[in-house]
């Protein structure tokens, strides 16, 4: 809390040289504790959205659908948050093999992940937003992560 009340004083003497008035500038740094995201995917094996946004500390409740109409066995899709400095193809390509467990491999390189989810479903988790900086999020359904892929970045 200290830290946000530090950071907008700090840009509220950055805004005093500029013509804006106090109230604006502080309205613009509250930040809400949480954030609504839906992401979409489909038939299409692509994500509707390369790039999401958040603010760190927010709690992210994310909603993944599947507007296809094919099965999950054959065109699954899900949402898993990489950590940071997590190889992407070397974990997709573990993730590959782990069919038993939803595509998701084992060890501790995600952050959050929904379930894998076919046409017509969709899968909501809740996490909280990691540190500031990117993180990649990808399907991990075999052969997806290629083009099923965005950056989720943390401000
Ligand atoms: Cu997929």
């Amino acid at each position: 809390m200290k830290k946000i009340y530090l950071l907008s004083f700090i840009l509220l003497i950055g805004c005093s040289n500029t013509a804006k008035n106090k109230t604006d500038s502080k309205s613009q740094t509250k930040v809400p504790k949480e954030i609504l995201i839906e992401l979409s995917s489909s038939d299409n094996m692509l994500f509707d959205k390369k790039f999401i946004y958040v603010n760190s500390r927010q709690k992210i409740t994310l909603t993944l659908n599947h507007i296809g109409e094919f099965d999950k066995k054959i065109m699954g899709h899900n949402f898993v948050l990489l950590k940071k400095g997590v190889d992407v193809t070397e974990y997709a390509t573990r993730a590959m093999k782990a069919r038993d467990n939803e595509y998701i491999a084992e060890g501790d390189d995600v952050i959050a992940h929904t379930k894998l989810i076919g046409g017509g479903e969709s899968d909501t988790i809740i996490f909280d937003a990691p540190e500031k900086g990117s993180y990649i999020y990808i399907c991990s359904f075999p052969g997806h992560y290629g083009v099923m892929r965005g950056i989720l970045i943390v401000k």
